[in-house]
């Protein structure tokens, strides 16, 4: 069924007052006419969501037309591990990286999970395998295997528990082990170290050699350059970043616990040590904040488009389908609900 020019206008006025918010992303200005040219797209795609059944869920760093276009759900990679759980539908598009798909996969068995571009990795997820962790694994077993959920569904399947960035450090605390072997952001491995040092408990943690591309090189010097320019400026990093990065921030945590710490802070100005689509984010949210700082792009998340979004839909290659032997499934999805049971309730 076409949409009228009625439906189209409504459309794109709906879009336009969100996103004409946003400025982060340098060459992509969000005026009326921009919106219009995407309301088609994104009617197509909510007609093709009713008739199958479907849902999309959209991780903050995906573009903006995605998360407030066509999103049943957008948030942090345990947000949307949570919503991939209790879903009922049919079908899931995920609009984010290939393991945030797997998870989906993994805890929604029986939906058809999709992504929208099957490149969509990940520099940390891609950094080690499930045989390179059975190897690590035999080298200290006395360790408690944790994995960042930047993970392959291969390394989760060999993992005593996952984490996610907003978990991490409550739930290594709790581990009976003193050996951690984490895997595989060295990144924040190091800031893991520091946060139990600080909470005085006492653990080693072994790491892999894994680290964001986009996280790992954000610089402390520049945020002490930034703050003298900047008074009163608050500082929010990802914990991917390094530690130097992270003692030199106000704040460190998830992308959902970075959101709620500026949404509750009152500042002159913030720099956001993480990827650019989460100023974005805050941008349709809270639009009297101010940002300052460059815009970094995750190159995995930016392949995500709404017109692979409705391909996924409509009829999706072999390659967009996110398909699991049943076994490591299992396997996988015991680390993941390990990590529900041993995660701090909000
Ligand atoms: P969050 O779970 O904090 O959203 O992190 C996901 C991610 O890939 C950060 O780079
Ligand atoms: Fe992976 Fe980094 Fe991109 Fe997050 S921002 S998906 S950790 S490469």
């Amino acid at each position: 069924m076409i949409a009228t020019d009625h439906e189209l206008d409504a459309e794109a006025g709906r879009l336009f007052r969100l996103l004409m918010h946003v400025d982060c992303e340098p060459g992509r200005p969000w005026n009326y006419e921009t919106c219009r040219r995407l309301a088609p797209l994104t009617l197509e795609i909510a007609r093709l969501k009713r008739e199958q059944g479907a849902i999309i869920l959209a991780h903050s760093y995906v573009e903006p037309e995605i998360i407030y276009g066509v999103a049943d759900f957008k948030g942090d990679s345990y947000f949307l591990s949570l919503k991939a759980r209790e879903a009922r539908a049919a079908k899931i598009v995920f609009a984010g990286v290939v393991f945030m798909a797997e998870t989906a996969k993994i805890l929604s068995p029986h939906a058809q999970v999709v992504v929208p571009d099957r490149g969509s990795g990940c520099s940390l997820a891609d950094s080690l395998t499930g045989a390179q962790l059975r190897e690590l694994r035999a080298a200290y077993p006395d360790a408690a295997v944790v994995c960042y959920i930047n993970s392959t569904a291969e390394v989760k399947a060999e993992s005593d528990v996952c984490v996610t960035s907003g978990n991490v450090h409550d739930i290594v605390a709790q581990l009976p082990q003193r050996r951690i072997l984490f895997v595989p952001d060295r990144l924040m491995g190091q800031n893991i170290r520091v946060e139990l040092q600080r909470r005085g408990i006492a653990k080693e943690i072994i790491t892999s050699d894994g680290t964001c591309i986009v996280h790992d090189v954000f610089d402390a010097r520049a945020v002490a350059d930034a703050r003298a320019r900047f008074p009163g400026l608050r500082v929010v990093a990802h914990p991917e970043c390094t530690a130097e990065v992270a003692a030199a921030a106000d704040y460190v945590g998830s992308t959902g616990g970075m959101m709620k710490y500026v949404r509750a802070t009152s500042a002159p100005y913030f720099l956001m040590l993480t990827e650019c689509g989460l100023v974005g984010r805050l941008q349709v949210e809270d639009p009297e904040k101010r940002f300052i700082g460059g815009c970094r792009l995750c190159p995995y998340m930016k392949l995500n488009s709404l017109e692979k979004v409705r391909d996924a839909l409509a009829a999706p290659r072999p390659d967009q389908i996110i398909t699991l032997d049943e076994d490591l499934r299992r396997r996988a999805a015991r680390s993941i609900e390990r990590m529900f049971e041993l995660a701090p309730r909000d």
